[in-house]
């Protein structure tokens, strides 16, 4: 049983969330993380600690679980081992031995590059200028890199192996469908295509052995960095909407200029970037966007996050029908317009802030 999960927007949907929590629940045998690189930031908690992973797969907090890096995926050597450290995964995490390396002249250029740092808002991580590299077939590779000695494998194989067995993997996606080399916002997007097949690619696992992919949405929308985002929310463009107007108002009865209320909302959010801190930008949910990320992901479940942030009152609930109406109402609306009923639902941060419908059919109405 193999399943894909990825982002259906522009990254941060919470997908560090949705991975944990079925590491826990489903208990795979391997996790694999596909993916572009060190770049995204992925937000899990383990026994109440909180851990902003960037290289390693979110699974981590299986114990039992071993951990893989796909040959498409750029490795930083240090940021990897400092992760293996803080999470003590030593011995059960390992990295293709084709996993191209992100060198110090690869940061360097993406912070120096002003069409990458300033007009694109690159991460600074250096993953473009290495994905650059490995096009000209100039980069380094895991398997010459002494520090890497004894964390190199062959991903491939050994998903074959457990795939065989009918063992179950989780596959782990990392950015979002908006920020696709291929079908993303360009030239406002990251450096690989970000979807499903490419996922897959990523670890080396065919598109007939894929069983499920998982496509993660926020219940509203957020982008860090450059670039379009039809239907942010700035001063012209607000539509109704329970927080929003709420929030609105509230900026009015506070002395906050229309302008700000940007800001606000990001902060009211806590919206934060994972990896570089900045604030990110707020929208509604883009349905168009969604519709055309479910398709080119051939998505077979859908898992909504975040639900909580719009409706405060749905904070940690677990059962559907506790849900206010409100919320049900935001939810079957999203459901409709997708064609897709939600498997996952995410009302909070934590691993058991979830409504799992993935059981007996998932739900009636
Ligand atoms: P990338 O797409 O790779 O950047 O990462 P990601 O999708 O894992 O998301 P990221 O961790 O960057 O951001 C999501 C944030 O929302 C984190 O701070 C999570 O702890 C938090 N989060 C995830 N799901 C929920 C939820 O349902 N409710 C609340 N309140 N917070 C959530
Ligand atoms: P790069 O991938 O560092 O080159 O950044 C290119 C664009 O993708 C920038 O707009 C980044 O903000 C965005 N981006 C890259 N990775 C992530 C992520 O994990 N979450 C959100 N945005 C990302
Ligand atoms: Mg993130």
């Amino acid at each position: 049983m193999v399943t894909v999960i990825v982002g259906g927007q522009f990254g941060d949907e919470g997908k560090g969330k949705i991975i944990s929590y079925i590491a826990t629940k489903d208990k795979p045998k391997i996790i694999a993380r596909a993916g572009i690189g060190p770049n995204a930031g992925h937000t899990v908690y383990k026994n109440g600690k909180r851990y902003a992973l960037r290289m390693i797969p979110c699974g981590f907090v299986n114990d039992r679980a071993r951990l893989l890096i796909g040959a498409g995926v750029l490795v930083d050597p240090k940021v990897l081992l400092k992760e293996i450290k803080e999470t003590k995964t030593k011995g059960r995490c390992f990295v293709d031995k084709r996993c191209a390396i992100i060198e110090q002249k690869h940061r360097d250029l993406d912070s120096s590059n002003k069409h990458l740092s300033e007009i694109i808002g690159s991460t600074k991580t250096g993953c473009g200028p290495a994905n650059a590299d490995r096009v000209y077939r100039t980069v380094k590779l895991a398997q010459d890199v002494p520090e890497l000695k004894g964390y190199v494998t062959d991903v491939p194989l050994e998903l074959d192996e457990a795939i065989n067995k009918g063992e179950k993997v989780l596959i782990e996606g990392t950015q979002g469908f908006a920020l696709s080399l291929y079908y993303g916002t360009y030239p406002f997007v990251t450096s690989k295509d970000t979807s499903a097949s490419t996922i897959a690619a990523d670890v080396g696992v065919g598109p007939t052995k894929i069983d499920d992919v998982m496509v993660t949405f926020k219940a509203y929308i957020t982008r860090v960095g450059g670039g379009p985002l039809r239907t942010e929310i700035n001063a012209g463009n607000i539509k109704k909407h329970v927080l929003w107007s709420n929030l609105l108002k509230k900026a009015k009865k506070d002395g906050i200029d229309k302008r700000d209320v940007n800001t606000t909302l990001a902060e009211y959010l806590d919206e934060k970037g994972t990896v570089t801190g900045r604030y990110r930008r707020v929208g509604n949910f883009d349905f168009e966007l969604a519709k055309y990320s479910i398709m080119v992901n051939g998505a077979t479940q859908l898992a909504v996050t975040c639900l909580d942030k719009l409706f405060p009152e749905c904070f940690g609930v677990r059962g559907f029908e506790e849900l206010s109406n409100n919320a049900k109402s935001y939810l079957k609306n999203i459901e409709k317009k997708l064609g897709l009923k939600a498997s996952l639902i995410s009302t909070g941060p934590d691993i058991n802030h979830m409504i799992d419908l993935r059981q007996n059919g998932g739900r009636k109405s």
